[in-house]
């Protein structure tokens, strides 16, 4: 007799397994649960910020014709509007190449999802993608959910260290790994979580370091500009893509997100030409195309110079909020023995390091003594890829996005009070 197979109702996948104790959504609850909390941790953007005029009178307009608001209000297509992505080219790039058309320009559901698409589209298990030590946490979450690999490089003040780029490929070749490097991911304005905004010399050294390593397998860079809108001082410069000539090895991300509202939850990707069928492919399975909706409003947004007009605001909001966080750093965190910290020029995120003793992590006493105190941060422990460098447990993000000054101010006293208590 053939026994009934049990069938255990915890079967989960392998990625849903690989997927468990990411600790973003468990930072986000924990400052939405505790509304007293001074949460300087999750990266939210200034609710106070956000365009609510802008976005119901550009929506009545959208929506007073009943035939076109019928149209927007059905799905869309996959790679998305063409009147957005026509839009987002003349915002955002520099225009002076031919090359880049709105047929390289995917618009996803935030950026996330274009780097979750790229990160599909180009990795198999064990393939390996080279970051900065630290990097954006999500995007290691999203590389280790696909059976991923993510090795970190030598970073100093200036990002990804060129030369330390070049030793840590000749080390994996040695190793016979240099086949998985499949991409190297930056984050060259006003990092997530470091600050940094690496010189446009260093950038283009990576992309011609990327080009001349791409031996059999192409190694792509990704650059993640999320943050490229919100300069609070000096000009913009160049992007990844303006050395990449024959566009055939940068990958670019952008998002409406940080500029203008995470909860429209635009982004976009520009992808050299050999990605758009594979990235669109993906996309049609997981949702065939972005909000319709949404994609209409940023349209019109853009057209009517309504975006720029917003970031400016922000960039006058932000800019206050950086200085009183670095002013109450200057205060209060400065008279501590070994805590220095970075001072950025744009972004929402000022990165810190504290005596080498002490572990900011979630299992360290000063975790939990910053509760007891009132504040919140993001270890940086969880910003560091799994192999590469060493993870620097004394170190910590902290955000100025989302409180006001004065409790920027109180946060930073906070977190004063208990490095001085586990110390
Ligand atoms: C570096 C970086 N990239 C991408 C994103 C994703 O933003 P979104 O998916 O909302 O566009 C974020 C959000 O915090 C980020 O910090």
């Amino acid at each position: 007799m053939i026994e009934p197979a049990v069938v255990s109702p915890y079967v989960r996948s392998r990625r849903a397994t690989l997927a468990e104790g990411q600790p973003i959504s468990d930072l986000m609850s924990r400052a939405l649960d505790n509304p007293g909390l001074i949460s300087l941790a999750a990266g939210f953007v200034d609710q106070e910020t956000l365009p609510v005029e802008v976005v119901r009178d550009v929506m009545a307009h959208l929506l007073g014709n009943e035939a076109a608001g019928q149209a927007m209000l059905q799905y869309g297509t996959t790679p998305g509007l063409p009147a957005l992505r026509e839009a987002i080219l003349q915002q955002f790039t520099s225009g002076t190449s031919s090359r880049e058309t709105i047929d390289h320009l995917v618009i996803t559901a935030g950026s996330n999802q274009l780097l979750h698409l790229v990160a599909e589209s180009l990795l198999d298990s064990e393939d390996i993608v080279l970051c900065a030590a630290p990097t954006y946490l999500v995007f290691l979450g999203t590389v280790a959910n696909l059976g991923g690999r993510t090795w970190s490089v030598a970073t100093d003040d200036l990002g990804m260290i060129p030369e330390a780029l070049e030793t840590t490929l000749q080390q994996l070749a040695n190793s016979g790994d240099l086949p998985r490097v499949k991409a190297i991911y930056l984050v060259p304005y006003f990092d997530n979580p470091s600050g940094i905004t690496m010189p446009s010399e260093r950038v283009q050294r990576i992309v011609e370091i990327a080009k001349r390593w791409s031996h059999r397998t192409r190694i792509h860079v990704i650059t993640d500009e999320a943050y490229r809108e919100l300069r609070y001082a000096g000009d913009d410069v160049p992007s990844a893509r303006d050395f990449d000539e024959d566009g055939e090895t940068v990958i670019a991300a952008g998002t409406f997100s940080k500029s203008f509202s995470p909860g429209v939850r635009v982004g976009w990707g520009i992808l050299p030409e050999h990605l758009i069928a594979p990235v669109c492919a993906q996309k049609g399975n997981i949702d065939f195309g972005s909000p319709n909706l949404n994609q209409h409003l940023m349209a019109q947004v853009l057209r009517r110079g309504l975006f720029e007009q917003h970031v400016d605001r922000l960039r006058a909001s932000y800019h206050q909020k950086l200085d009183a966080m670095l002013e109450a750093a200057d205060e209060f965190l400065a008279p501590l023995e070994g805590v220095t910290w970075r001072r950025p020029t744009g972004g929402l995120y000022v990165w810190a390091t504290l005596p080498p003793h002490i572990d900011t992590g979630p299992e360290g006493e000063l975790f939990d003594r910053s509760i007891v105190e009132g504040m919140l941060y993001v270890p940086g422990q969880y910003c560091f890829p799994a192999e590469g460098q060493p993870i620097a447990k004394n170190t910590m993000r902290l955000s100025f996005g989302v409180q006001s000054c004065e409790r920027i101010r109180e946060g930073i006293a906070a977190l004063a009070r208990a490095i001085q208590a586990v110390t």
